[in-house]
């Protein structure tokens, strides 16, 4: 089969505003739903595994498995190695490589695993056929992915209703689905998996110090991330709408009685044995 030209464009990049939000998930905040089935021998395929946190929680998870971090961008996995070198962790290997088109033979993990990937790329049926194509029988696909449009926030605030506009336009025009945590479930059926368990969960921020470092953060990337880029190049948005964007979140952020949540799709997917 040849390779797929990745049509997608990777919407956020890896600027530092990007991983400061990347670097603060565990296996706890962002993986719960996949932890009862973990034994501590399996060997895991982590897709898009970015800076690597949760991947490092999850070689903690089976240390006497394995957990192989993959992703597009050799850049970042030179942080995910770090992140795992600093934890002492020697059950981890990473590997540049691409979902649509695997690098594995069929049947090689206990657990494939993607999280915040499958919104960005551009055909996320394909990427769940090849997961689960070399997960073994018995074995389990795991996805979560944020529904943008799903997310909400208190005060209401017409500066960030026009940022979540934007962003999910842009998302869009760089091939991807923002909204993709309500489709998980569709994606997987359409892939041809059968035993689908389909959830959801949620991230919420509220306390001073929640909200100080998630709306500094979506402040920063508006203005200096490739998403900040590609929405003025792509004649989307001019720089000034999106420092107007920048300055809601702060805005928002400065709010005591401030709450924002966001909402996530989750599927585990077992293979038939
Ligand atoms: C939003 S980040 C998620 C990182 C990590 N899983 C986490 O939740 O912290 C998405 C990652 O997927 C990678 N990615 C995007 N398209 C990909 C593709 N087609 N194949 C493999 N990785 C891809 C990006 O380079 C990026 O590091």
């Amino acid at each position: 089969m040849p390779a797929p030209r990745e049509t997608a464009v990777y919407t956020h990049g890896h600027h530092e505003s990007v991983l400061r939000s990347h670097t603060w998930r565990t296996a706890a905040n962002s993986a719960a739903y996949l932890l009862g089935v973990l034994r501590p021998d399996m060997r895991i395929l982590d897709i898009g595994c970015g800076p690597g946190t949760i991947t490092a929680d999850l070689a903690s998870l089976v240390p006497d498995g394995h957990v192989t971090g993959l992703d597009r961008a050799p850049g970042v996995l030179e942080q995910a190695r770090a992140t795992a070198a600093g934890r002492g962790l020697a059950n981890t290997s990473f590997t540049v490589g691409n979902v649509h088109a695997l690098d594995f033979p069929d049947d090689t993990f206990c657990v494939v695993h993607a999280h915040q990937v499958l919104q960005h790329v551009g055909d996320p049926v394909r990427a769940l056929r090849e997961m689960g194509r070399v997960t073994r029988p018995g074995g389990y696909i795991a996805v979560r992915d944020a529904d943008y449009a799903a997310m909400t926030w208190y005060p209401p605030s017409r500066g960030m209703d026009d940022w979540l506009e934007l962003y999910r336009r842009v998302a869009r025009a760089n091939g991807g689905e923002p909204d993709a945590g309500r489709r998980l479930k569709s994606w997987a059926l359409a892939a041809g998996l059968t035993d689908v368990t389909a959830g959801s969960g949620t991230w919420t921020f509220s306390t001073d110090e929640e909200r100080a470092w998630w709306s500094g953060l979506w402040a920063d990337r508006t203005v200096a991330s490739a998403y900040a880029g590609r929405a003025v190049e792509q004649g989307h948005a001019t720089g000034g709408q999106l420092r107007a964007a920048a300055q809601a979140w702060r805005e928002w952020g400065a709010r005591d009685d401030g709450w924002f949540s966001v909402l996530h799709g989750e599927i585990l997917c077992r293979k038939e044995a």
